[in-house]
């Protein structure tokens, strides 16, 4: 069957790429875009490691079709750090040490940026509820709960 051409934004930058019908968008940010930030654990919306940026909504990539992202305007964990310069997130991450594999990092990180883009001061129960969709098997949640409360009252200048 022929592939569709699909044109959308990247962190940015406008892309083309050429999809099959069935292709998710995570499959198409992967394999055709070579952008392997997100990544596949589930591949059933259950563990949001494949977290993107829709149009400012969180989704998992891993449940939208690349022709679905026909247009948008896509943010991946690629287009969190300015350059050389960290997104506070990620800074937080490090010196909380709030990851060991790494393969729920990105999502985490995705979905803790959509949190504190909403919400700039959330309580712990709250960043523990929006990040229940995020399932790490390594650092056990609370280094990563630190890592957001940090990070948010750092990005908010307390
Ligand atoms: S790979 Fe998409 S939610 Fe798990
Ligand atoms: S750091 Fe390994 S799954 Fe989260």
């Amino acid at each position: 069957m022929a592939k569709h051409h699909v044109s959308a934004t990247v962190n940015g930058d406008e892309v083309e790429f050429l999809c099959d019908t069935e292709q998710t968008l995570l499959d198409c940010l992967r394999d055709e875009l070579d952008l392997t930030g997100a990544k596949e654990g589930c591949s059933s919306g259950d563990c949001g490691a494949c977290s993107v940026m829709i149009d400012n909504r969180l989704v998992c990539s891993c449940l939208v079709l690349g022709v679905e992202a026909s247009g948008t305007s896509i943010e991946t964990i690629e287009g969190m750090a300015q350059g050389d310069r960290l997104h506070p997130l990620q800074q937080k991450f490090l010196e909380h040490a709030a990851l060991q594999c790494g393969i729920c990092t990105p999502g985490v990180l995705v979905a803790s940026k959509a949190l504190l883009s909403k919400n700039p001061n959330p309580s712990e129960t709250e960043v523990r509820y929006w990040l229940a969709g995020n399932l790490c098997r390594c650092t056990g949640y609370d280094k990563i709960v630190r890592a957001v409360m940090d990070a948010a009252t750092e990005m908010r200048g307390a």
